[in-house]
């Protein structure tokens, strides 16, 4: 199906520009991601501090019998643009957030994409000019609801996968 105002396909799903302010990620019959789920994530991420994208509501938009997850419209800007000293700060304070994030209970879990799916590695990494943010909290995970030691799990394996972003955001 083609979309209007279409901005990405991602892995699983479409993503379309609603406004100069917000997108809608859809949610169609082929998507297995689950859309109250998400919103849950992401709201409970957004509770925390502003590392996550900011929720705004879910709606059906009739025109493309679709549900549609309606979040705050981010503008990426390339780190290559940026000397290394100011990449540093916005790494350290990324690196902050993540941290409260997963002392709240919140880990991410698709930091760095695997090598078997095809896209950019670090896709869900947006650099804005107020620093990193995080998109698609599509299979991030809860402590509640994965309980300890599952997510204890999650959390020792973002640590890696925050290394392997450092590498790459100051280096390349
Ligand atoms: N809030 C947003 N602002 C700007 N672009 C976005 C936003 N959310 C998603 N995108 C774009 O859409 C793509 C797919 O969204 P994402 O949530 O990562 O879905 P998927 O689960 O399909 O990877 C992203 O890689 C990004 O290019
Ligand atoms: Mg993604």
């Amino acid at each position: 199906m083609k979309y209007p105002r279409k901005l990405s396909s991602g892995a699983n799903n479409t993503v379309i520009v609603l406004s100069e302010t917000e997108v809608g990620k859809l949610y169609t019959d082929d998507t297995r991601s689950d859309i109250g789920s998400e919103a849950t994530k992401m709201q409970f991420a957004n509770a925390i501090n502003s590392l996550v994208v900011r929720f705004s509501r879910l709606e059906y938009n009739e025109e493309l019998s679709a549900e549609m997850l309606v979040m705050e419209r981010i503008y990426p800007i390339d780190f290559r643009a940026y000397e290394v000293e100011i990449r540093e700060l916005w790494f350290d304070v990324f690196v902050d957030e993540l941290h409260q994030l997963h002392t709240a209970g919140f880990v991410h879990r698709d930091i760095q994409r695997p090598s078997n799916i095809a896209g950019l590695t670090f896709d869900n990494i947006l650099l804005t000019p107020q620093g990193l943010r995080l998109i698609d909290v599509g299979i991030s995970a809860l402590r509640t609801q994965v309980g300890d030691a599952i997510f204890e799990k999650y959390v020792e394996n973002e640590k890696k996968e925050i290394e392997e972003f450092k590498e790459y955001f100051l280096n390349r």
